[in-house]
C-alpha cells in the first residue's frame, strides 16, 4: 500500500483507491488488470460480470466463489471489491435497478463457498441467467 502511494506520487498520479489496489493483488492475475484474461478457462468479467445479478443464485454465486469468498479483505472491501468488478467491470452487463452488495450480504454468503463441481453448477447459474433474460 505504502510503495504503490510512493510510486503514484512519484509519477505525479493519485494513488489508487483500496478497492483498486485489492482487485490487482488477489483478482487481476488471474482475470486481467481490465477484466479480460488471456485463458480461455477463465472467464472474462469486463461487459460480462453484471449479468449473474439477474438471478438470485447468480448474485449468491459471485460471492460463493473460493477465489472471492476466500480472499484476505474485510467484508467491507469484499463487498467494495464485488461493487467494483460488477458495476465497474461489467459496465452495461448489469440488469437495470440491480442494488449494490453490501457487507452484510457478504459477510453471510462467504461463509458457504461453493466446493464441488464448480464448472457444472457455473453452467446452471448461466442458463438459469439467459433463461431470466440476461447475456
Ligand atoms: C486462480 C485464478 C483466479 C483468481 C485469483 C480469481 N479468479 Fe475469478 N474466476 C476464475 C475462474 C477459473 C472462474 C470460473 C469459475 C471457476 O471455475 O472457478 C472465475 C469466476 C469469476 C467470476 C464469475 C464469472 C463467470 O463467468 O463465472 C467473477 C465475478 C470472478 N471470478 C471475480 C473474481 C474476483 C473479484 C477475484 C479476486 C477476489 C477473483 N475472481 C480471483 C479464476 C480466478
Amino acid at each position: 500500500m505504502l510503495a504503490s502511494a510512493a510510486i503514484a506520487r512519484a509519477a505525479g498520479q493519485e494513488p489508487l483507491p483500496p478497492v483498486h489496489i485489492a482487485y490487482l493483488k488477489y483478482c487481476g492475475g488471474c482475470h486481467g488488470i481490465q477484466g479480460v484474461s488471456a485463458p480461455k478457462t477463465i472467464p472474462t468479467l469486463k461487459n460480462e460480470a453484471g449479468r449473474f445479478l439477474c438471478t438470485d443464485d447468480g448474485r449468491r454465486y459471485l460471492v460463493r466463489l473460493p477465489n472471492i469468498a476466500r480472499a484476505p479483505v474485510s467484508d467491507e472491501l469484499l463487498a467494495d471489491l464485488l461493487n467494483f468488478v460488477v458495476f465497474g467491470l461489467g459496465g452495461a452487463s448489469v440488469p437495470a435497478g440491480a442494488p449494490r452488495y453490501d457487507a452484510t450480504e457478504v459477510s453471510a454468503l462467504r461463509r458457504q463457498p461453493l466446493t464441488n463441481r464448480l464448472d457444472v453448477y457455473r453452467q446452471r447459474i448461466l442458463t438459469e441467467v439467459r433463461t431470466a433474460g440476461c447475456g
